[in-house]
């Protein structure tokens, strides 16, 4: 049951009007507390590591730690590689377990973009139970080694984006809607929750065919949750939140046991931190209860 990759997932909330988080990990002490989380609150659950984390943990052995949770949790679980503008780093995570690629060629003209995305669906495909994300649009702000400034966003065309996902052979789709990698600089975002509505009308209409993905997770407000999720928002993306969880635990107990010497205790604090702030994001995102 639970080794599954994102559409799978992803129709199963379009249908019933959740979304499943996708919590980006740097290390196994955050992937251990996502997971436990999930399992105490029966959610189903993305996984994600960026680019960097994966060529610094090696993609073999995040796969590896996640195949032997994942196998033995009562719930659906994917291995998400997000972000990735290497065609053959997307490859080489697709051929060893990664169950959702994310090729991210939206910074490329758009028959590049096409030419790109397809070539990684094409491949993913070959090699088996594997889901790929693209992206149309830019999202602003930092993700791992991507910069978009807000000069350079640009939302996604709905009727664009339909001939993208019919050409490419996309799984599941990430507009461009206006919400940001990082942390928002106002407390409302300008996030253009019509256009979501509308690509998801012009896509997903009749059946779920391709689930849309919400990037820039971080700093939302939990009314434009609920309001990106009744847009047809499927997969919701958290990263920075999680990051800055991760650094500001571990900070505030060592400088709080500045005598102690034991990395047991840090990971504590830490796993302890991640899970309350996952807890949160299951809530917000209305998954708990449905693996
Ligand atoms: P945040 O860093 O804003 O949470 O965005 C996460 C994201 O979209 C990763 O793809």
């Amino acid at each position: 049951m639970s080794i599954v990759n994102a559409k799978e997932i992803m129709v199963k909330a379009a249908k019933e009007k959740y979304a499943v988080g996708a919590f980006n990990i740097t290390d196994l002490v955050q992937m251990e507390a996502v997971v436990d989380v999930a399992i105490a609150m029966k959610s189903p659950l993305i996984i994600q590591t960026s680019v960097k984390p994966s060529k610094f943990l090696g993609v073999d052995v995040l796969v590896a730690i996640y195949r032997t949770i994942a196998e033995k949790a009562p719930i659906p679980i994917c291995l998400h590689l997000d972000h990735c503008t290497e065609i053959e780093h997307c490859k080489k995570c697709a051929d060893a377990g990664y169950t959702n690629i994310m090729i991210d060629a939206s910074k490329q003209p758009y028959e590049e973009n096409i030419r790109q995305t397809k070539e990684v669906v094409d491949y993913c495909h070959k090699v088996g139970n594997i889901s790929v994300e693209g992206e149309l649009g830019t999202v602003s702000g930092v993700e791992d080694q991507i910069k978009v400034s807000e000069d350079e966003t640009q939302l996604a065309n709905p009727q664009q984006a339909v001939e993208f996902v019919e050409r490419t052979g996309l799984d599941i789709f990430a507009p461009a809607i206006g919400t940001a990698h990082g942390v928002y600089k106002t407390k409302n975002p300008k996030v253009d929750f019509e256009r979501l509505g509308k690509i998801n009308q012009l896509m997903n209409g009749k059946t779920i065919k391709t689930p849309l993905v919400v990037h820039g997770g971080t700093g939302l407000p939990e009314d434009y949750i609920k309001k990106l999720i009744e847009m047809g928002g499927a997969k919701l993306n958290v990263s920075t939140e999680l990051k800055r969880t991760l650094i500001d635990a571990e900070y505030e107990y060592i400088a709080a046991h500045r005598e102690e010497y034991d990395p047991g205790k840090v990971d504590e604090a830490v796993r302890d931190a991640i899970r309350k702030a996952v807890g949160h994001w299951i809530d917000m995102v209305g998954s708990a209860g449905k693996a």
